[in-house]
């Protein structure tokens, strides 16, 4: 990455904090203050969803490998919200992942993640780096202090068109359909926003 395409990265991640600080700050007893990326929060952030990321992928790929996508959609149902609570329990928060597009209606996007979400897309069709789109800060409400943390998750060829492409094999979009009657998370190119790990910490 060229450092002019690092400085509109970075630019688009700010302005991304100023507009939702903005929405935050007008929200009667809320207040939300962004925190800078090299703040310890957000570096360790970062890393655990790079964690629950690189643990997902590795369990999908051996998966795919021993037997076939079939049986990787049943270790994706079960092991991604497993791997997720381990996770959380070592971050102590609440680390998930969620997108605008969800095969699993439990991680749909509260009115924050939602607007988060949008704005990667926006910031993302602007020409930034989605591997780049984060989202971090402090959000107070009545006296109770909350970290808040998003992450983009870029959609790739391999693994994840098998099973969120634009071209998902019949028998195993049956058991897509069987398994999540609601899902909407097919048709993704690569490159395209695939959602986002979310993370919630209570502060002290
Ligand atoms: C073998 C099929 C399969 C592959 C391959 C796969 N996924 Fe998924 N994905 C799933 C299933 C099943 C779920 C729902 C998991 C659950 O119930 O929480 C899911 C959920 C997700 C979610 C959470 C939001 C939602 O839609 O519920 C994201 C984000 C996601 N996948 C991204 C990816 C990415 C990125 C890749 C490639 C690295 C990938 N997936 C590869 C099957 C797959």
């Amino acid at each position: 990455m060229t450092s002019g395409t690092a400085f509109a990265a970075r630019a688009a991640l700010s302005a991304t904090v100023l507009a939702l600080t903005g929405l935050f700050v007008s929200a009667g007893h809320a207040h939300a203050e962004p925190l800078p990326p090299d703040s310890d929060l957000v570096v360790s952030a970062r890393a655990i969803s790079m964690e629950l990321g690189g643990t997902l992928k590795a369990r999908l790929e051996a998966a795919l490998k021993e037997g076939g996508p079939q049986a990787a959609l049943g270790v994706c149902k079960t092991a991604a919200p497993e791997i997720a609570a381990q996770v959380s329990e070592r971050f102590g928060g609440t680390v998930g992942r969620t997108a605008l597009k969800v095969r699993n209606p439990k991680n749909a996007p509260d009115a924050f993640e939602t607007d988060v979400l949008k704005r990667f897309v926006e910031e993302a069709s602007a020409g930034a780096d989605v591997t780049k789109l984060e989202h971090a800060e402090i959000f107070e409400a009545d006296g109770v202090r909350t970290f808040r943390y998003m992450k983009a998750i870029p959609m790739a060829a391999a693994p994840c068109a098998v099973c969120h492409g634009q071209a998902v094999a019949p028998d195993l979009m049956q058991s897509i359909r069987d398994l999540y009657p609601e899902d909407q998370a097919t048709g993704f190119s690569p490159g395209d926003i695939r959602g986002a790990f979310t993370i919630l910490k209570p502060l002290p």
